[in-house]
């Protein structure tokens, strides 16, 4: 069910907190009565290929409040910007006969994959390649044109667009895979700080928030800095009846698999669970199906899941939408915020409930009183929210 870069689903930097999220009169019952942020999710990915100084530009040009750089470190230890540290499918790398040498195979969080990997190039090298779009019903006309950006260069883009528009653009750095880059001799967290405490965010305030699937790297940044954390939570994907599938390298942190700790992800959205995300984190970023669930439909009961489009096929357009868990409840009482990802246009990754209408699954959730959304589009997003 997983695709690499995407979960299928079941099929002039003003200084307060308030600008880069806002305290306006929104009807939503956020944690604080703030309006839900618009994260730009890998910038526009649903416009521009992924994690692109051009696609982070899209959207802030389109109103997302915080844009959305995974970092993965490179061999001289420079954080650029890209969802897996295998850039295979992320960038023309393939096509480079001067790079042919360097395909190779590595474990990532316990599972074997081949092709380029970022820890053996140098940002130098890096700076060559082109990104691509991996998703192939996304425009491919854009392949082959951007660079791969340093997070510097990210921050640089926030601060001086959003000095443009006369707003602050927060940054929402997510530390991919820390084990493996831990396992790699190139640890993500001490560069990520020394990074921010140059660009002066250290403190709550700052217009960054740090992002992370693992629970130990969390923990080990909240004792170097008082940037607000995110803790993660996935899964392998939902199954017909609207549970959770927990299968892995998806049913867990991966720190917990290697310490042999049996706690799921799903354990860290228990009350149990937040109260111990709280003592670290000031947020949670659950996968959206962990807020509302969706489920598959067998009304003349022949064991098969009802084809509720039509076109002959199952897939999220055959799923009808469940009632809300309550996790955004209880991380509120928790005090902590809720972000949740990944929110998409395309009608196929929409449930049948939405009719093929975006903005409507958006409302759902903002109704619910999810405090952000990572979305592939970020005008769509604000469109929802705002009108
Ligand atoms: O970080 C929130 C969301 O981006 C998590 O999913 O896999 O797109 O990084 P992913
Ligand atoms: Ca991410």
């Amino acid at each position: 069910m997983h695709i690499p870069g995407v979960k299928w689903g079941a099929l002039a930097m003003v200084a307060t907190l308030a600008a880069c999220g806002g305290s306006d009169n929104y009807p939503y019952p956020t944690l604080n009565g703030d309006k839900p942020l618009v994260i730009g999710h890998r910038g526009t990915a649903g416009y521009r290929p992924d994690h692109t100084l051009e696609g982070y530009k899209l959207a802030i040009d389109m109103g997302a409040d915080f844009i959305e750089p995974d970092l993965v470190a490179t061999k001289d230890g420079v954080l650029v910007a890209r969802h897996e540290p295998n850039i295979t499918g992320t960038t023309d790398v393939s096509t480079r006969a001067e790079f042919a040498g360097r395909k190779t195979k590595k474990v990532v969080d316990g599972v074997e994959e081949e092709g380029w990997f970022v820890t053996d190039f140098t940002l130098a090298e890096i700076k060559t390649l082109r990104a691509i779009q991996p998703l192939s019903d996304r425009d491919q006309s854009y392949n082959g044109k951007f660079q791969i950006p340093t997070f510097e260069e990210v921050l640089d883009l926030a601060k001086t667009e959003g000095a443009k528009a006369g707003r602050t653009v927060g940054v929402y750095p997510e530390t991919k895979h820390p084990t493996y880059h831990v396992k790699q001799g190139l640890p993500l967290e001490d560069r990520l700080l020394a990074i921010l405490a140059k660009y002066g965010y250290t403190s709550k305030s700052s217009p960054v928030i740090i992002q992370s699937f693992e629970v130990s790297n969390l923990k080990y940044l909240r004792t170097k800095t008082q940037v607000r954390l995110v803790q993660l939570v996935d899964a392998d994907d939902v199954n017909p009846d609207g549970t959770m599938s927990l299968v892995a390298p998806y049913d867990k942190p991966y720190d917990f698999a290697v310490a042999g700790d049996s706690r799921t992800f799903a354990s860290l959205l228990t009350p149990a669970g937040l109260k111990e995300v709280k003592t670290y984190a000031d947020g949670i970023g659950p996968w959206k199906p962990y807020l509302i669930p969706s489920k598959q439909v067998d009304a003349n009961k022949d064991g098969k899941p009802d084809d509720l489009n039509g076109d002959g096929k199952i897939d999220e357009r055959d799923r009808v939408m469940m009632a809300p868990t309550d996790v955004v409840k209880n991380a509120h009482a928790e005090g902590l915020f809720v972000h949740a990802y990944t929110f998409r246009n395309e009608a196929k990754r929409l449930a049948s409930d939405f009719k093929g209408d975006p903005k409507a699954e958006y409302k759902l959730f903002y109704n619910l009183g999810v405090d952000g959304v990572f979305s592939d589009f970020a005008d769509t997003a604000k469109a929802a929210r705002d009108n």
